[in-house]
């Protein structure tokens, strides 16, 4: 198949683009690499050993767009490109609006018109908002609490939508829990804007040095120490969700909603303690008060995904500690340093 990845060089988009290119699938990439870099491109090509075709350009750029998929035969989409910093959605909705759904809908409008009805999207967790309890299935009522979750609600919304007015288009929602880790090899991996805000990406910053402590936002959480609990899943688990789920649209077309997380929560003081051990450093932290927004703990119910793909996450958390930690040591200044 020709798989068109919109979001490409980003975080999980290149971790998913190598995982195409290693089960032999062709792919082209659309990225305005506005927080993304092209070198992970270039390491991903090197991974595989294999080429793919690269497109600088901003999905919300209809004629772009429409040229894009005039120059090749694709067969599926999966829309990875958006925005996902909370706060910054808070404080710039018109943006988060404008490039997370404006794009979605000039994506699905240009798809449209090549005759192209596969697309895997890329979803959260954050659709559920505060759930009523753990874990959680998909089934759940949803609901947004940030102009980011809410662009990502919308954009199932539309989704749904479409596949109702003409059930010849096929969706695979994937509902993210919270993606670590990068390939073992350490040549790719998450490369956030500035400070990081995620828990992962800052911890191994700390234990670098660039950073004195932790912040760890509550220990007064109903849990069993206090501290939040989340799902985190290793990123390679969770690009190869994305094959598992183009496969079987292929095999049995429709639409599809699916959480990929392990089913299993780590609280943030166990994430500290398991980056230590990953480490081999001392990871300082402080306990902070709440952050806004923040649930005290969500998990996923991973089994629909495991019936409906056939996937199940496999890879635990040392092993998302070390390859996280790998790619830490091995790129201290993300892509922006080494070659
Ligand atoms: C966050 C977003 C979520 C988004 C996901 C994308 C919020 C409220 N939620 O998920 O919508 O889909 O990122 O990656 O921003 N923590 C600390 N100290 C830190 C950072 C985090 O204690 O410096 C804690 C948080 O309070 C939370 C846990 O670590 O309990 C995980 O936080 P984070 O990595 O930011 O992910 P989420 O908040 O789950």
């Amino acid at each position: 198949m020709t798989i068109l990845l919109t979001g490409g060089a980003g975080y999980i988009g290149s971790h998913t683009c190598l995982e195409l290119l290693r089960a032999g699938h062709q792919v082209v990439v659309v990225d305005n690499l506005s927080n993304s870099h092209a070198k992970a491109l270039d390491r991903v090509r090197k991974l595989a050993g294999k080429d793919l075709v690269f497109h600088r350009e901003d999905l919300r750029d209809a004629l772009a767009m429409e040229r894009i998929f005039s120059t090749a035969d694709i067969t599926a989409v999966i829309h990875f490109a958006a925005l996902k910093a909370v706060g910054e959605s808070v404080q710039k909705p018109l943006l988060y609006w404008d490039n997370n759904v404006t794009g979605t809908l000039v994506l699905l409008e240009q798809m449209e018109k090549a005759g192209v009805r596969t697309m895997v999207f890329s979803s959260s967790c954050t659709v559920y908002g505060d759930p009523a309890s753990v874990p959680i299935r998909e089934d759940f009522p949803l609901s947004a609490v940030n102009p980011y979750g809410m662009t990502k609600l919308t954009c199932e919304r539309i989704l749904g939508d479409i596949y109702r007015g003409d059930p010849a288009w096929n969706v695979a929602l994937l509902r993210y829990f919270n993606p670590v880790g990068a390939d073992p090899s350490g040549e790719i991996g998450e490369d956030p804007n500035g400070i990081p805000s995620n828990l992962v990406p800052y911890i191994t910053q700390v234990a670098i040095g660039k950073h004195p402590e932790v912040l760890v936002y509550g220990n007064d959480y109903p849990t069993p120490d206090g501290t939040g609990v989340r799902d985190f899943i290793h990123v390679t688990d969770l690009s190869i969700g994305h094959l598992r789920a183009l496969e079987r649209l292929e095999a049995c077309p429709g639409f599809l909603v699916c959480n990929l997380g392990t089913g299993r929560g780590y609280s943030v003081l166990e994430m500290i303690k398991a980056m230590e051990q990953a480490s081999g450093r001392k990871i300082p932290y402080r306990i902070a008060p709440r952050r806004s927004g923040d649930v005290a703990e969500a998990w996923a119910d991973p089994s629909r995904a495991r019936a409906e793909l056939g996937w199940s996450a496999t890879r635990g958390l040392d092993q998302m500690c070390e390859d996280a930690w790998n790619w830490q040591v091995k790129n201290p200044e993300g892509y922006g340093g080494g070659s």
